[in-house]
C-alpha cells in the first residue's frame, strides 16, 4: 500500500547534517505500523515525506504502486485531500468550531454538500464514541476526546492511509493503549493503513509492525 523507497531528506544546519538517509520500508494495506526511535531519529521527517507534505532529496514514495512524491504540488495536494488523513500531536482542531464541525471540515473542502457532510461526520463521531459530545468545542472536551475528534476528522473522508505524529504524547499514560486499540479495530474494519510515530511503549506494543529508526536510518523492523 505504502512504499518508501530509499528516501533521503537531509537538513544542513550549522555544518551539521541531519534528517533521514536511505530509508526503505513497506506498509501493507490494513496494517497498523509504528515508527519508533529516540528524539531526533527522523520520525517526523519520514512522516512528512510519506504524507506528501515534504519532498525527498532522493528516493520515492509509492502509494498503491504509484510513484507520488515527484508529482507537482497540486497533484500531491489532491492526493492528500482524497487519500490521506493526518493526526498531529496537538490535534490542531479549530477552536471556534464544534467537534461535529471540525469533522465536517475536510468533507466540505472536498465539496461534499453540508447535509451529507453532517451525516457522515456524525457517523464517524459515533464510531469513536463521541456522538454525545458532537456540539462541544475543543476547549469543552477532555484531552482523550479531542484526540478522538482528531482521528474522526482524519477518517471522515475515508482515507487509505492515516499518518499520526505522536498522537498520544500530550495525553496521560493511560490513553495510549485504548487509542491504539481503536486504531487497530479501524484498520481491521475498514482496511485503513496507519503509520504512527511514537516512542510510547503502550503504542509500540499494539503495532502490527514496528520500524525502528536511529540517527535517520532504519535500524530494525519487527512484527511484535
Ligand atoms: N527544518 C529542519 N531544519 C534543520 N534540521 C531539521 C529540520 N527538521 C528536522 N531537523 C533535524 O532532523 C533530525 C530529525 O528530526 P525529526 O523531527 O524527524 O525527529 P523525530 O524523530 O520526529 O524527533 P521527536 O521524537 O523529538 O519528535 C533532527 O536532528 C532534527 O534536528
Ligand atoms: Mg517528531
Amino acid at each position: 500500500m505504502l512504499e518508501l523507497c530509499n528516501l533521503t531528506r537531509a537538513y544542513e544546519l550549522g555544518g551539521e547534517r541531519a534528517g533521514v538517509f536511505g530509508v526503505s520500508l513497506e506498509v501493507p494495506k490494513g496494517c497498523l505500523a509504528v515508527l519508533a526511535g529516540p528524539s531526533g531519529s527522523g520520525k517526523t521527517t519520514l512522516l512528512q515525506l510519506a504524507g506528501l507534505l515534504d519532498v525527498p532529496d532522493e528516493g520515492e514514495v509509492r502509494l498503491e504502486g504509484q510513484a507520488v512524491s515527484a508529482l507537482p504540488e497540486k497533484a500531491r495536494c489532491d492526493l492528500r485531500l482524497r487519500k490521506l488523513g493526518f493526526v498531529f500531536q496537538a490535534f490542531n482542531l479549530v477552536p471556534v468550531l464544534s467537534a461535529l464541525e471540525n469533522v465536517m471540515l475536510p468533507l466540505q473542502l472536498q465539496g461534499v454538500a453540508e447535509e451529507e457532510a453532517r451525516h457522515r461526520a456524525m457517523r464517524v463521531l459515533d464510531r469513536v464514541g463521541l456522538a454525545d459530545r458532537s456540539h462541544h468545542r475543543p476547549d469543552q472536551l477532555s484531552g482523550g476526546q479531542q484526540q478522538r475528534t482528531a482521528i474522526a476528522r482524519a477518517l471522515a473522508p475515508d482515507p487509505l492511509l492515516v499518518l499520526a505524529d505522536e498522537p498520544t504524547a500530550s495525553l496521560d499514560h493511560a490513553h495510549g493503549g485504548p487509542f491504539l486499540d481503536l486504531l487497530a479495530e479501524l484498520a481491521l474494519e475498514r482496511g485503513i493503513t496507519f503509520l504512527v510515530a511514537s516512542h510510547d511503549p503502550a503504542v509500540i506494543s499494539r503495532a502490527h509492525r514496528v520500524f525502528r529508526l536511529a540517527d535517520g536510518r532504519l535500524v530494525g523492523e519487527d512484527v511484535p
